[in-house]
């Protein structure tokens, strides 16, 4: 899997990727992520990426010249999802997150500033995606989301022990919320760990943590249940 982040801020993307599971995820070939920078094509000759809106209103739109080169100048694979990062996009999920980790290439187009020039979207047709209803002041931390929960989707950048199939949202359990862990110690400031997972029975384990996932998704998220006809 090829990850191709078009950004102004290339810092922000190799920082996050330099450390922890991304890492690892890097370093044994099993996701590759290449930053582009729009400043780097553009045709002004004081690199300027931005100008005012036309008909005014505060703040500066990213022009069209440098960004569209700047997605033209990638090799595409034959299997390729581009997406731009938008508050105004569809709303990204779990669901959405193992649909892309099955692709070959996904190139992310982080904005800053007011936003893009609307030319942008119709030339480009970007899939457009928001990580929720908040304004963030750019795109490398939604793309950031994006990465991160796609690639512990991939086969292998997980450990063996630590699978994403039970994550909260994950497929696995489709839309609920996972049961509580504990570790050692077992007691900590009068605070017990519950005795079912001290005993060593497995089935009764999986069946104390199934009930604790129904019982946490009732607490905070009935909305999940409501949807979720197999529980
Ligand atoms: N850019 C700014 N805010 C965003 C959001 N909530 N989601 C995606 N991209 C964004």
């Amino acid at each position: 899997m090829k990850f191709e982040i078009i950004t102004l801020f290339e810092d922000i993307i190799k920082g996050y990727c330099a450390q922890s599971i991304i890492k690892r995820a890097v370093d044994e070939n099993l996701i590759k992520v290449n930053t582009i920078n729009p400043r780097d094509f553009t045709e002004d000759k004081h690199k300027k990426v931005d100008a005012p809106p036309y008909g005014g209103t505060a703040g500066m739109v990213l022009q069209c010249q440098p960004i569209f080169d700047a997605y033209e100048s990638i090799e595409k694979e034959d299997d390729f999802e581009f997406i731009m990062l938008t508050p105004q996009g569809e709303k990204f999920n779990q669901k959405i997150a193992v649909e892309l980790a099955s692709k070959k290439q996904i190139i992310m187009l982080c904005g800053h500033y007011e936003g893009f020039d609307e030319r942008i979207r119709i030339g480009l047709k970007p899939r457009e995606i928001s990580i929720g209803d908040y304004v963030l002041t750019g795109g490398e931390l939604p793309a950031l989301c994006l990465l991160d929960s796609i690639s512990r989707n991939i086969k292998g950048v997980l450990g063996k022990e630590d699978s994403a199939e039970y994550d909260s949202f994950s497929e696995g359990i489709e839309g609920i919320l996972e049961h509580p862990h504990y570790t050692r110690p077992r007691e900590y400031r009068g605070m017990k760990v519950p005795e079912v997972l001290l005993n060593g029975n497995h089935a009764e384990i999986e069946k104390w943590r199934k009930e604790q996932r129904i019982v946490r998704t009732k607490q905070r998220r009935k909305d999940l249940l409501e949807k979720d006809k197999n529980i």
